[in-house]
């Protein structure tokens, strides 16, 4: 059974069967990340963007926390992504307070300085400079405001019950077709960001920068919408990683997890673990982003010099 055949990719490299995962997905999450939401506390009238809103499934949980007052804006650059999220919204008690448009997280359609947040779920693992693009973020922020960017990270997953050096031989070879992808020009992906995140928003110049981890855990037996969560992306890490693992690993692991008669999943001892991260911060605008590498001034005599953060 192929559950997420990546062949296609959109235009930022997402797989083009991608809206049907990010449902299930979302869905197998949704009690964690309705708390994400809660516990940052909006206030009621808010105006909030949802940067990279993908299909809108974030659109009720923020339409809940700051009520029929405030209003959403969803951007994203797949047009693909905004009809589904309009299909979603229609017929929905949130659909007045939402607006659905094309834009770049860099270049919000909006005025500087008028958004009370700025919300970014999944987006930051596509991003090649997470902290030059929060920086860009931030001058659309009130005084005050913030930008919350949750994201996943696979260095925190963990699959009780499945063999850990099977599990370490995958894991690695998922982040070295990453790598590798990323350095032949394909698009930028970093599927271990969420723990890397709160030192991007802080070179991008946010302060009071926060760090929320959620855990996720489910045992066996497994919710129906987790064991397909469960099942695509062991197939993705076989599919994707298939260069870099021995034909006896890519069969034992895909064994594990979609096996009729001996399936790990199925087994009283399964575990799941896995962190998502929920980082914050608040946007200073006296304060100067600080990135580490590629910044290049004029010293007085015309040649370029690269700026440390020593020297910032
Ligand atoms: C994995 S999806 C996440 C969607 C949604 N936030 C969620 O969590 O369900 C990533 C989304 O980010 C969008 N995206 C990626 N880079 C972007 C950028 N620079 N500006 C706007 N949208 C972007 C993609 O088109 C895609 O819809």
């Amino acid at each position: 059974m192929v559950v997420n055949n990546v062949v296609h990719v959109n235009e930022c490299g997402l797989p083009l069967n991608a809206i049907e995962w990010l449902v299930k997905h979302h869905q197998s999450k949704l009690k964690e990340r309705g708390q994400m939401i809660r516990d940052l506390r909006l206030e009621r009238g808010s105006f909030v963007v949802d940067a990279g809103c993908g299909p809108g499934l974030w659109t009720p949980f923020l339409a809940d926390a700051i009520g029929l007052e405030g209003s959403i804006l969803g951007i994203d650059i797949s047009t693909e992504a905004l009809i589904s999220a309009q299909r979603i919204s229609n017929n929905t008690w949130y659909r007045h307070l939402v607006q659905y448009k094309r834009a770049m997280l860099e270049q919000l359609p909006i005025e500087h300085g008028s958004a009370d947040l700025i919300f970014s779920a999944n987006v930051s693992q596509y991003l090649p400079e997470p902290a030059v693009t929060f920086a860009a973020m931030g001058p659309y922020l009130k005084r005050g405001g913030q930008l919350v960017i949750k994201d996943i990270d696979f260095g925190t997953m963990k699959f009780h019950g499945i063999d850990p050096m099977l599990q370490a031989r995958v894991l690695q070879a998922r982040e070295r077709w990453e790598m590798e992808r990323v350095a032949n020009g394909y698009a930028h992906e970093d599927s271990w960001v969420g723990s890397k995140l709160a030192g991007y928003l802080r070179d991008a110049g946010f302060k009071d920068v926060e760090e929320r981890a959620y855990k996720i855990v489910r045992e066996a037996p497994l919710p129906a919408d987790f064991r397909f969560y469960l099942e695509g992306i062991a197939e993705w890490f076989v599919c994707e990683g298939a260069p870099y693992l021995s034909h006896n690993d890519r069969t034992h692991w895909l064994q594990c997890f979609t096996d009729k008669t001996n399936n790990a999943l199925d087994h009283e001892n399964f575990r799941s673990e896995e962190t998502e991260f929920v980082v914050s911060g608040v946007w200073d605008s006296s304060t100067k982003p600080c990135f580490y590498a590629d910044m290049h001034v004029e010293s007085p005599h015309g040649e370029p010099i690269l700026l440390t953060n020593d020297a910032l």
